[in-house]
């Protein structure tokens, strides 16, 4: 699979959850500390693969504007790791806050997932010929691997 087609998978689970836990009420307690838990795995490898391998070889093939969309997709991501996913964890699942924050999460990564989908991965492909499109996806698949082996050691 290329680097490309395999963030947009990527994508279409988180957003798959996320549509899921935006379907639950304050009665589904475990089902939202689930889904939570889920989405935070996801996000956690997907991020993993663009800022170590995809944001660098789009930055090293582009120009400084190419640069600055990289930069400002980390902060988003570096915003929902580190201020909205804690927050959410330390709301209870039975209350309306947590909905609420569900909701910012929801849309903070929807309009992130749409910045990469329509301007960088099409800059992506006209900057990155399709073999390293290929080379990069399979050293994606790679990591995402061993990522995966660390996190299955740690638990
Ligand atoms: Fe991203
Ligand atoms: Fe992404």
């Amino acid at each position: 699979m290329n680097a490309i087609e395999l963030l947009k998978k990527d994508h279409e689970t988180v957003k798959e959850l996320l549509s899921r836990l935006e379907e639950t009420t304050e009665r589904a307690v475990q089902t939202r500390k689930k889904l939570i838990s889920k989405i935070e795995q996801e996000l956690k490898i997907h991020t993993a693969l663009e800022e170590q391998i995809f944001y660098p070889a789009f930055r090293q093939a582009g120009s400084k504007d190419d640069a600055v969309l990289a930069i400002e997709a980390k902060e988003e991501h570096r915003a929902v790791e580190a201020l909205v996913l804690p927050d959410i964890k330390q709301t209870s699942p039975s209350t309306l806050e947590f909905a609420g924050r569900v909701k910012v999460l929801k849309e903070l990564l929807e309009h992130h997932i749409e910045e990469e989908e329509n301007d960088m991965f099409p800059q992506a492909r006209k900057l990155l010929g399709k073999r390293e499109l290929e080379d990069l996806g399979q050293a994606m698949e790679t990591l995402r691997k061993s990522l995966k082996q660390g996190e299955a050691k740690a638990a």
